[in-house]
């Protein structure tokens, strides 16, 4: 914690950060665009600027979808929509009356990050494909007919299922997608789902339980928000907000504080299944937090938590692919002051050999990210016995350091950052780029001070950061960062609220996502409290916008339906089919438990008056067949 330095004016802080923002351009066109699986781009990747041609729309606070005209947007993937089980697909009701059985079998609540996967396996096919997504949290108010006012051990089996991660297998005819039922890979993971414990982690005793003796197995994962993939097929699902799932009446240790595990009721999960209550199993929170491997192509396969990339609110895993195929994956945690991280795996991938890399996420180094206010940054390694996590220290083991990332952070003296959110790396610059999405607390009382990456108080709107590894390694302990944008409204007379780039209007950048020709495609999570109101208001509904890097402009592509929020942006290798997920349409606040708020809010995408709002995919297309964006 520090005070607010008394000499360096907050315009000097800004300043000093985004006068270098030149110092990413240039030189490399280097050959690792050549290391990307499935490229099958028609147009060629650019470090320069890259042209974006479609007509930017403007902000909407209409109950509709909107997107730019020459774009169709198709509601394809519903919550409650049948995922394609062979001989279990049951059909959505409008009243939310099925059965936590059925909802086992249909797409969760919430989506939010996606990734395609091509058919057959290492084919890079952008018609014929499987959608692996994250159905992050839920409503039960939405859920069920009369939301909360009554409470059974089957709500909450209907809400563990409502959680998750769905893969749902797609296919196009000449453009024309639908998803394949029945299919071989249609799948559910919910909270119940077995999983594996993989790593440093696996068997370690902050991992045991009653249920799981040897601490090698977790019923669920849950609260998946971001993404990450690998160049060997699987999906990354992170678990993010899993904290708020647990109760916790006894008293609150520094290990349960530290991770936000509170008193309060949360979900209800532990009325009927009590591993929820963390005073009765106070392992059991320590087995949420982590980053699960998924494999799409076989619908019998157990996810794995792996626990050498750490434990924290996870907020995504994006790989970045070094000349040497060892892989790095860089990962915000979600919270306010909390940490930037990289885990860097110990050995290359093996392109020739699938389940060669079965392993390759269980050893590597973990890293959390300081930022110097000189634009020089460091990858503190977050290693037992190194930079002070030592048993004299608190940190018995290498597990213990993993189970307790955050604290390890504190210890090696990490930058706190304003809410890191996804990250998303240039495919030709290798340039990585982190949404920090918004902090009302920065220079608050017995709060760190804005700083040269943090430079606003009270950051209302969000900003994005970006930074280069030194000598362009993967593997690099060193760093180059600078500022890229500063989210706002270009016209707001107050500096510490005025966007800082060119172009549309955004704040609180959340889902980042590069495509194959270099555009940033950056995707809005204005909260449900602040959504069309006081300073957000001529930012209307949250938004997807596509983003120049090298001139920092940005254009408005699509508004979602009121209450939404943007995310899981994602194409085909091709270029020319997105998928993008509208989440939580109809939450603008305050009536989470309430089944008639949201719906008097929303009743998109069914638009029946019996209905409720639900999460969707929404699939999107040139209406000339053209590379999106361009
Ligand atoms: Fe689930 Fe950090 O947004
Ligand atoms: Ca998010
Ligand atoms: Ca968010």
């Amino acid at each position: 914690m520090g005070k607010r330095p008394a000499n360096t004016p907050f315009s000097a802080i800004l300043t000093a950060r985004l006068a270098r923002r030149d110092f990413l351009k240039g030189s490399l066109a280097t050959a690792v665009a050549a290391a990307l699986p499935n490229v099958g781009c028609t147009t060629a990747p650019s470090a320069g600027p890259v042209p974006i041609a479609f007509t930017a729309i403007p902000p909407s606070t209409d109950d509709v979808l909107k997107i730019t005209p020459e774009y169709e947007a198709t509601v394809f993937f519903r919550w409650g929509d049948a995922v394609g089980i062979p001989g279990n697909m049951p059909a959505f009701k409008l009243d939310a009356s099925n059965t936590a059985a059925e909802q086992e079998a249909q797409a969760g609540m919430h989506h939010d990050g996606m990734w395609y996967f091509p058919l057959p396996y290492g084919a890079g096919t952008s018609a014929h494909g499987l959608l692996a997504m994250n159905h992050e949290y839920l409503d039960d108010g939405l859920l069920h007919p009369d939301g909360r006012k009554t409470w059974n051990a089957e709500k909450v089996r209907k809400s563990q299922a409502a959680v998750g991660v769905s893969v749902i297998e797609v296919r196009s005819d000449g453009g024309r997608w639908q998803i394949v039922r029945p299919s071989r890979y249609a799948r559910r993971i919910t909270a119940r789902t077995p999983c594996a414990i993989a790593g440093p982690g696996a068997g370690a005793d902050a991992m045991k339980t009653a249920f799981d003796p040897a601490g090698r197995e977790v019923l669920g994962t849950y609260n998946g928000c971001a993404n990450g993939w690998t160049p060997w097929g699987t999906y990354l699902t992170c678990e993010e907000n899993w904290n708020f799932f647990f109760v916790n009446a006894g008293a609150p240790t520094p290990e349960l504080q530290r991770y936000g595990v509170g008193k309060s009721r949360g979900y209800g999960w532990e009325l009927h299944d009590e591993r929820f209550d963390a005073a009765k199993h106070p392992n059991e929170p320590n087995r949420f937090g982590w980053i699960v491997e998924i494999d799409p192509y076989d619908s019998s396969s157990k996810p794995v938590k792996r626990t050498a990339m750490g434990r924290v609110k996870h907020e995504g895993a994006c790989p970045a692919i070094g000349a040497d195929r060892r892989i790095a994956f860089y990962m915000g945690d979600d919270e306010a002051f909390e940490y930037i991280y990289k885990f860097v795996t110990r050995r290359p991938w093996d392109p020739a050999r699938r389940d060669a890399n079965r392993e390759l996420l269980d050893e590597g180094t973990l890293y959390a990210a300081k930022f110097n206010a000189d634009g020089t940054g460091e990858w503190l390694a977050l290693e037992h016995g190194r930079n002070g996590l030592t048993a004299a220290n608190g940190f018995a083991s290498q597990a213990d350091v993993l189970v307790k990332t955050r604290q390890a952070g504190d210890r090696v003296g990490a930058t706190s950052m304003d809410r890191p959110e996804w990250c998303a790396v240039h495919p030709v610059t290798r340039e990585v780029y982190v949404t920090l999405t918004n902090s009302t607390e920065r220079g608050g009382q017995g709060r760190p001070a804005p700083d040269a990456a943090n430079p606003r108080a009270n950051n209302l709107f969000g900003h994005i950061l970006r930074w280069r590894e030194d000598g362009d390694d993967v593997a690099a302990t060193r760093f180059r960062w600078d500022l890229f944008a500063l989210g706002g409204v270009p016209e707001n007379p107050d500096p510490a609220k005025r966007g800082r780039f060119k172009g549309d209007a955004f704040g609180c950048p959340d889902g980042l996502w590069f495509d194959r020709r270099g555009v940033l495609w950056v995707q809005t999570d204005i909260s449900s409290t602040g959504l069309n109101r006081g300073d957000y208001a001529p930012l209307g509904n949250n938004q997807l916008l596509a983003a120049d890097p090298a001139t920092a402009v940005f254009k408005r592509f699509l508004v979602g339906p009121r209450g939404c929020e943007i995310t899981g942006f994602t194409m085909t290798p091709d270029g020319r089919t997105a998928f993008v997920n509208i989440q939580h349409p109809g939450e603008l606040g305050g009536e989470l438990n309430d089944p008639d708020a949201p719906r008097k809010n929303s009743n998109w995408p069914d638009f029946d008056p019996t209905g409720r709002p639900r999460s969707a995919t929404v699939l999107i297309r040139k209406k000339d067949g053209g590379v999106i964006g361009t």
